[in-house]
Order: structure tokens, then C-alpha cells, then sequence
């Protein structure tokens, strides 16, 4: 348990999301705003991911996707760009042995082979590390975009000598392959787009923006965008 943050009454504990995802978005602005270089918005964004995603495992959520570089992300600076792969490398180091305290195992989403040597070094590490942990999933999409991890699916299909299959059969080829379906996705910092963000998983997803910048979105918002998931009448095409 993290320092005791309280429950929002609003807030039903038994109806909780089962696959929440999060894009967190708004690191630069947050820095920019400060006059400091944006590189100090990704450490604050480090610092509260794991103060919420604490919160997260203290709530009981059973699988959260975090979508930390995308496959456009290397676009950027490669100053920032190393600064992103330093800080979730430390960040993923110190918070290895919280995620065995906690129960929960490590799913990579994208082609992380693909990232700086030390940084696959630390991957490789957690997923042996938490292999066995059976309360929670915690999954980094890192070097991952919606239309790269489809377009992947599509090409083993073909190369399995596959001509017809089935959307179950198609989901087994996914980064997603064996997790629960994503109910809740949230996005910080004002942006209303997905972004190449798990585009097949997000099919029947409830959304949710917030103008919240990244390192500002609080345990406590957390929970009213979960009290306002379990408003929404989820009908997957049903009446
Ligand atoms: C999100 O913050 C972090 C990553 C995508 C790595 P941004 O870096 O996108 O912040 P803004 O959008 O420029 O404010
Ligand atoms: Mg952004």
C-alpha cells in the first residue's frame, strides 16, 4: 500500500474497470509552462506514474497499459529521446521489486528490441522478474503503434499460411494476446485523438479526456474518471 489515499464515496470499488489504459500526454507542456526543458516534464511524469499506478494496484485494477514511446515518438529530439529511455529505465528499475510486492506482471506491447541495449536489459529483467506475479498486469507499450502491432498480426497470419481467420484467431497474434479487453482509456493534456493507440483493442473502449497535464493527473482524478466510467451504460451494440 502507498500513502493512504482516501476513497471518493461517488466511488464503487466492487464495479471497477478489469483493462484501463492510459495515454500520457502533456510532459513537454507541463515543463514548457515551468520555462524548464522538456526533458523535466518526463521526470515529473515519471514521479507521478508511480505514485498513480500505486493507486491503481491499492483500488484493485486488475490490468493497466501504459503507453510510454510510440512508434512515432522517435520523431523527436534524440536528446529527448534519450532523456525518455534513461528515465523509464530508471523508473522501471526502481520499481521492480514494488511490482513483485504488488503482484503484478510485466507485458510489453511493441517491438522493444528495438530500444538503447540497457533499456532491454531492464525489460528482459522484469518480465523474468514478475513472470510469476498473479494479482495484477502492469503492460508497457514502449516502441508501440496500433497500425505497426496489426499490420505485424497480418504478416504472421500470412506466413502461418493462414486464408481465412477469425477475429478470436486474430487476437492471439496481438502484443494484447492475453489480456482481459480494454474497458477505459484515458488521455491527459486536452488532446482528442487516439494517437495509434491500441486501435483493434479500443474498438468497444469508454473513453476519457481530460485537460489535465500528465505529471499533474492525481490519484484522486483518477478516481473521478473512474467514478465517471461507471456512469456510462457500456451497450457493445445492444439496445
Ligand atoms: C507525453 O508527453 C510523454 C510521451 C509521449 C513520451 P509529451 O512529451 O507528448 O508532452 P507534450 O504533448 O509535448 O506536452
Ligand atoms: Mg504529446
Amino acid at each position: 500500500m502507498g500513502a493512504k489515499i482516501k476513497i471518493n464515496k461517488l466511488l464503487n470499488l466492487e464495479r471497477l474497470p478489469n483493462h484501463i489504459a492510459i495515454i500520457l500526454d502533456g510532459n513537454g507542456r507541463w515543463a514548457t509552462k515551468r520555462g524548464l526543458p522538456r526533458n523535466a516534464g518526463h521526470k515529473a511524469g515519471c514521479e507521478n506514474l508511480k505514485k498513480v499506478v500505486q493507486h491503481i494496484y491499492d483500488l484493485g485494477i486488475k490490468s493497466t497499459t501504459l503507453f510510454l514511446f510510440s512508434t512515432e515518438n522517435w520523431k523527436r529530439p534524440q536528446e529527448e529521446i534519450d532523456g525518455i529511455f534513461k528515465l523509464v529505465d530508471k523508473y522501471l528499475t526502481d520499481e521492480v521489486e514494488n511490482l513483485v510486492k504488488n503482484g503484478a506482471k510485466v507485458t510489453i506491447l511493441g517491438d522493444y528490441r528495438k530500444l538503447p541495449e540497457n533499456l532491454v536489459k531492464t525489460l528482459d529483467e522484469i518480465l523474468v522478474k514478475t513472470a510469476d506475479c498473479k494479482t495484477a498486469r502492469l503492460n508497457l507499450a514502449i516502441n508501440y503503434g496500433g497500425r505497426d502491432e496489426i499490420l505485424r498480426a497480418v504478416n504472421k497470419a500470412i506466413k502461418d499460411n493462414k486464408e481465412i481467420i477469425s477475429e478470436q484467431d486474430f487476437e492471439k497474434l496481438l502484443y494484447s494476446s492475453d489480456l482481459p479487453p480494454l474497458d477505459f482509456v484515458i488521455r491527459t493534456s486536452g488532446e482528442l485523438r487516439l494517437s495509434n493507440f491500441m486501435l483493434w483493442q479500443m474498438a468497444y473502449s469508454e473513453l476519457y479526456f481530460t485537460k489535465t497535464l500528465w505529471p499533474d493527473f492525481s490519484p484522486q482524478e483518477l478516481q473521478l474518471a473512474l467514478i465517471n466510467y461507471q456512469r456510462r451504460k457500456r451497450r457493445f451494440g445492444k439496445v
